[in-house]
């Protein structure tokens, strides 16, 4: 994270794409691999190795590719030639996930395509984590992966869902933990690559002017909001089993909380800063269903065009009660937090897609402008994730004119305007992390625990209970209960 500011790039390196023709694969792992490529962050001696059961050449393997790959750090006039260049690293073999041959075959065909007998590995997981498992026995017993700490590493890269609650997810970590240490495993939680979400902790701790004020007796609540305005698409199978809650509140959502709640950690190091977000996740009460909405959403016309309801979406069974939709609210039990309430709300099938976090202020104490003409509302600062990475301050200011007569503005500071230069994708950071093992932007597996055990006893209940969803029209701002619960306290 911030202390990549040297490159520790290793002399040779394999990687390892297990899941090679499927979307992650083909639409984020491999664009931020070429971006990485272009921009030298690759050292000479690198080669990626693709392996599915689709069966294809490296020929075929690379044409599919290439339609995904642009150019955005290579002048137009040499991107054929990048292009073409990174290719020629790119190999690829058949195979069945859960069998040890076919990863003997891989390693044959590895040690053909290497140069070298002692290279660096890593092995992203680009499967379902149902077959995490059996794929990482796999690969140990064919050999591949090598687990003696040495000068020459392999890493695991794998992606959520880490589980469905505590029990699956520690079942998960301990089975992944028999072929690589904790030390070998990186979990990625791709929001922790965005640019703005790394920002957190600089804008926290490296301001003086918000570092005093970051706490209960300034700040009057806290809002994290994630919105999208398109349905499950082709994702039915995955999301129907796992639900709004288990996709982005559990992880995405609770991490950019940790990152905004936890203590100042005592270093900028990988295991200070994980260490504090453990600390702050593990002083949050487990979540009550009475503190929180579900909703589902129904048909509805967006832009003319309709949409079906959930249940009626490719691979949804008619009678699902998979909520597409949540509101929770989150208490950080300790001194820094105490009595502050913190919000989620997430939804698909919403009227735009954004996500943003609102820290809101308490009022001033006696506040003499109170009555020009009335009470403006207190501070607030904005952070917005996407789609436009901004950071907003609201503050009241004097309207210029001979009257007095106050109004609310903002100091904006707007990415796209205020910084030159592209905003690297997220799966760019991670990866570049990965290969120079930097851990602080990957999910530790007392984190993880941690995060489970304030979701899992409500999860249980709503399964248990058979909770139905509140029905709200696609496109619309969600369940209406979820404005009464968020207002619960005012
Ligand atoms: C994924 C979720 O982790 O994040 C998806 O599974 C969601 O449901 C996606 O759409 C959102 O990612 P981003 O980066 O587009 O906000």
């Amino acid at each position: 994270m911030i202390s990549s500011f040297m490159t520790k790039k290793p002399e040779n390196l394999s990687i390892v794409i297990v899941g090679a023709s499927g979307d992650l694969s083909t639409k984020k792992i491999l664009p931020a691999l070429f971006a990485l490529y272009c921009q030298g962050f690759l050292p000479e001696d690198f080669r990626i190795f693709g392996f599915a059961r689709t069966p294809l050449s490296n020929d075929e393997f690379r044409s599919r590719i290439t339609e995904h790959l642009t150019c955005r750090y290579a002048p137009s006039e040499s991107c054929a030639d990048r292009t073409n260049e990174f290719l020629t690293h790119c190999f690829y073999s058949p195979g069945k996930y859960e069998s040890r041959e076919s990863f003997l075959d891989l390693y044959q065909f590895m040690q053909e395509t290497e140069k070298s007998q002692a290279t660096n590995r890593i092995f992203y997981l680009a499967i379902p984590p149902s077959i995490f498992l059996d794929t990482a026995r796999a690969m140990a017993g064919a050999g591949l992966v090598i687990c003696e700490p040495g000068s020459y590493w392999s890493r695991v890269v794998i992606e959520k869902p880490f589980g469905k609650d505590r029990e699956s997810s520690d079942i998960l970590t301990r089975g992944l933990a028999e072929v690589f240490s904790e030390e070998q495993t990186y979990r990625i939680d791709h929001y922790l690559g965005k640019e703005i979400i790394q920002n957190l902790m600089v804008l926290r701790f490296a301001n003086l002017v918000f570092e005093p004020i970051w706490n209960r007796s300034f700040i009057k609540r806290i809002h994290i909001d994630w919105k999208e305005n398109i349905g499950v698409e082709n994702r039915g199978g995955y999301f129907d089993e796992y639900g709004i809650v288990r996709d982005v509140i559990q992880n995405h959502l609770l991490q950019i909380l940790a990152l905004i709640a936890m203590e100042k950690p005592v270093t900028v190091s990988s295991r200070h800063i994980r260490d504090e977000k453990v600390r702050v996740l593990k002083s949050i009460s487990p979540v009550t269903l009475d503190e929180m909405v579900l909703g589902q959403y129904t048909e509805g016309i967006t832009n003319n065009i309709s949409n079906v309801a959930y249940t009626r979406e490719q691979a949804i069974p008619a009678d699902s009660a998979t909520p597409t939709c949540a509101a929770v609210i989150l208490h950080v039990n300790n001194k820094r937090w105490n009595g502050v309430p913190f919000s989620i709300t997430a939804g698909k099938g919403l009227d735009s897609r954004s996500s943003e976090v609102r820290i809101q202020f308490r009022e001033l104490p006696e506040n003499i402008f109170c009555n020009v003409p009335q009470c403006l509302p207190a501070n607030d600062l904005i952070i917005r994730i996407q789609p436009d990475e901004s950071i907003f301050l609201n503050i009241i200011n004097k309207k210029p004119g001979l009257d007095l007569s106050l109004v609310e503005t903002n100091l904006n500071l707007r990415y796209q305007s205020t910084f030159s230069g592209k905003i690297p994708d997220a799966y760019e950071r991670l990866i570049l992390d990965v290969i120079e093992g930097d851990k602080g932007l990957f999910i530790r597996s007392d984190e993880l625990a941690a995060a489970w055990d304030i979701f899992t006893p409500v999860l249980h209940k709503i399964d248990r209970l058979k909770i139905k969803p509140e029905l709200y029209p696609f496109g619309s701002s969600g369940p209406s209960s979820i404005q009464k619960l968020l207002t619960k306290d005012d």
